[in-house]
């Protein structure tokens, strides 16, 4: 769905732009009930959403806004009115004690601010807050009597729910029992209410067993939960015990289905975050009631926080933002809620929703585009690639139009076809992925993608590279033009040459206006060559062709690179297998590319952090002809192929494991751990017990909250600078000292 698709069809809210630009309110407001039914339908019923979560938000939305401007179209039926979901028949309906309500969204700081304003104004001053995040779950109601496990039940249309308390003997995660804790006497009745999820660990093991069994894998964690939970393993109990009886021929696979029913039962987690009925010594605030909630066993969140203004709310807001990603579970939010009992009370609840809270969604990671086409990408080690063409849409914060499908095998498993409308996700900074198709909204129009059988760019068959391999390959490596260019491209990378001024375009050109050959080429141009490439030249006036700033740029660096570290020149050939950390294993041990060539898989692969796959992906490199005239093209360049830094300076690292996270003042990425392998020390990507120092620039990840977790030594720059000029010794004095 483009841009503009999507303002057409869904307007922003904006009451006078719908009042103006809908000729029949009436009819768009049954469009949009419809829609909204429906897909709750699925949602609840089904497990099985056709609606992406912003989808149904937005769609949401437009209907409030039309049932604001024109409130004579309000009736009881209005999905506005009701907190949504129903019931399937596939259990006994029971029925709550007290009505399960839902929340309503904030999704963006105004929204949030306006809620704030209107708590404010109600009570006359601002209260403190309890901020929680939303786990993206199924909402559960769980009632205990004297302490003991009475019924377990699916939120269903919020009054009336699914019995599903046969199940709660194979949830680890919900106590049977309640027990007494200091200050906490177990009460008469409690209804508990939480979020059932998928941790998800628990989910990506679950899909690889759904896929090893030949089935299809869940889209999402919260659809996985549903299913899970509303699985009937009585009747498959029962079905056992009666086949068992007559002894039939189907034993084994009931058994193997009724342990399977039950084995993903026990992955799923539960987290309370609220309480309906509550008879015996009530609390005073919602942050109590966790008290006495975990007191009595029931996992409540670590992460709750008590806040007294709406800066910190945002602060957590932010915090949780940009910390998505390492939560166990998946959240699409945070939940405010007003912390003291009384005075959610006095502010009380519309039909659907209490007004002393207010959920703050977080940007859509998972929406819905179309698959225009499938195309194929030919890489720098010849691997062909399918990749998705899909109508441009936003997603986590950026527009994606493409996202990798990997191979055929992929595509067929994901089950999508050219046409389909598709889930598409982006997690933060993770590379965006097609989940599947929505296969309710196909027309017969789709068609299935047909792997090609000859190079798209060169015409060579293509072929696995050994017998079962899932890849296939195109093996005309030396010149098929679309790997050549890959291959150049990949020279001037950051992870090799770091050369500026020589993207994929200018490799591109370089190539087609067969100003260069090869690779070997590359560190040979120079300005007279580059005069001749209408890429890098200009009109200069009266019919001058002159270099333009970009070629300019590129000489001095082509001579910077034929200086840089043996690693780099290692990434810069393009041996399969073979990325940084290889890279400088190699250089590290051998000290000089002509040695590495001439080594024996059992020399190469004694080498620490070279296994022997990679041993033999170099030994099979050097083998090649054109690779070494490659090396000798280089040579003749100017590239010394030694590593200068082995024999010099001290090595006051040796046997130091160093994680860095962030950016490190007065470092590149690239240039931090440079400076901590010259020195001898050794760069790691994760933080464990071995982890000597973490060193922690701006915009840290999850390693510093490992490292504290672990106690590690925490370096910040200036540490960092002790640690690289006087040592280990040194630089733990300065961890110990204070936090980074
Ligand atoms: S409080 C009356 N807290 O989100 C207040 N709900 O979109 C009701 N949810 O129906 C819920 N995490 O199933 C609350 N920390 C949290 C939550 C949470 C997830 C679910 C809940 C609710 C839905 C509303």
């Amino acid at each position: 769905m483009s841009d503009d698709e999507v303002v057409d069809l869904i307007p922003e809210g904006d009451e006078a732009q719908i009042a103006s630009a809908s000729p029949a309110p009436v009819e768009r407001w049954r469009e949009l009930v419809d829609v909204i039914d429906d897909a709750r339908r699925r949602y609840y019923v089904h497990d099985a959403a056709t609606l992406s979560d912003a989808e149904y938000d937005e769609y949401y939305r437009e209907l409030e806004a039309l049932e604001a401007a024109y409130p004579e179209l309000v009736s009881a039926d209005s999905p506005t009115q009701s907190v949504g979901g129903e019931r399937s028949d596939m259990f006994e309906p029971v029925e709550h004690l007290q009505r399960m309500l839902s929340l309503d969204n904030a999704f963006s700081e105004d929204e949030l601010a306006a809620w704030a304003a209107r708590v404010e104004r109600d009570l006359g001053s601002m209260p403190s807050m309890l901020c929680e995040l939303k786990v993206d779950g199924l909402a559960v109601d769980i009632v205990y009597e004297r302490g003991t496990l009475r019924s377990l039940a699916t939120r269903g249309d919020g009054r009336v729910g699914e019995d599903v308390t046969y199940n709660a003997r194979f949830l680890d995660s919900i106590p049977k029992t309640l027990k007494a804790s200091k200050g906490h006497p177990v009460p008469e009745l409690v209804e508990v209410r939480g979020e059932m999820y998928f941790p998800l660990e628990k989910f990506n093991e679950l899909n690889d067993e759904m896929l090893a069994d030949g089935r299809s894998p869940f889209a999402n964690a919260r659809n996985a939960g549903a299913g899970t939970l509303r699985q009937r393993v009585d009747r498959r109990e029962a079905e056992l015990a009666s086949a068992k009886d007559r002894g039939a021929t189907n034993v084994d696979r009931l058994q193997a289905d009724l342990d399977r029913a039950v084995r993903r039962l026990g992955r799923l987690h539960l987290i309370v975050h609220g309480v309906g009925v509550w008879e015996g010594h009530e609390p005073t605030r919602q942050s109590e009631a966790y008290e006495a909630l975990h007191g009595w066993g029931l996992p409540t969140s670590e992460r709750a926080k008590v806040v007294a203004s709406l800066a910190e709310v945002r602060e957590f807001i932010k915090y949780y933002g940009e910390h998505r990603h390492d939560v166990e579970h998946e959240i699409d939010g945070v939940v405010i809620k007003v912390d003291e009992l009384a005075v959610q009370d006095r502010l009380g609840a519309t039909s659907r929703a209490p007004r002393w809270a207010i959920a703050y969604k977080y940007p859509p990671e998972v929406v819905r585009t179309r698959l225009l086409d499938i195309e194929v990408n030919v890489g720098r080690t010849g691997r062909v690639t399918p990749f998705a063409v899909m109508q441009p849409v936003k997603v986590a914060g950026s527009t994606v139009a493409m996202a990798t499908l990997h191979n055929q095998e992929e595509v067929v498993r994901k089950g999508v076809l050219i046409g389909d409308l598709v889930f598409l996700r982006k997690a933060g900074d993770v590379i965006p992925e097609v989940l599947g198709p929505v296969v309710e909204e196909r027309t017969g129009d789709e068609r299935a993608f047909v792997m090609p059988t000859n190079c798209p760019s060169c015409s060579t068959p293509l072929a696995p590279a050994k017998e079962g391999d899932v890849d296939i390959r195109c093996p005309n490596q030396r010149s098929c033009p679309a790997q050549l260019r890959e291959r150049v491209a990949h020279i001037a990378s950051r992870g090799a040459l770091d050369i500026e001024g020589l993207g994929f375009k200018a490799a591109g050109a370089l190539l087609d206006e067969q100003i260069i050959s090869d690779e070997g080429d590359v560190l040979l141009l120079t300005a007279d060559q580059l005069r001749q490439s209408s890429f890098f030249t200009r009109d200069g006036g009266a019919g001058e062709r002159v270099l333009t700033a970009n070629a300019e740029k590129l000489l001095p660096e082509l001579q910077l690179a034929k200086r840089q570290a043996l690693w780099r020149v290692i990434v810069a050939l393009s041996i399969r297998h073979v990325g940084p950390t290889a890279a400088q294993a190699l250089a590290r041990e051998f000290g000089d590319l002509d040695r590495i060539a001439a080594a024996s898989v059992e020399e190469l692969s004694a080498v620490e952090g070279v296994g022997g796959i990679i041993a033999e992906a170099v030994v099979d490199w050097f083998s090649v002809d054109w690779h070494r005239e490659v090396v000798e093209k280089w040579r003749r360049a100017g590239v010394a192929f030694v590593e200068e830094r082995a024999e010099t300076g001290p090595q006051i690292l040796a046997g130091v494991t160093v994680v860095i996270t962030g950016t490190v003042e007065g470092f590149s990425r690239d240039g931090a751990t440079e400076a901590v392998t010259a020195v001898g020390g050794k760069v790691a990507s994760s933080v464990s017990k071995k982890t000597d120092f973490v060193v922690v620039g701006e915009n840290p990840g999850s390693k510093y909250d490992k490292a504290v977790d672990l106690g590690r030594p925490i370096l910040d720059a200036a540490g960092f600078q002790v640690l690289l000029t006087q040592g280990a010794e040194a630089a733990l004095a300065v961890a110990a000292s204070g936090p980074a």
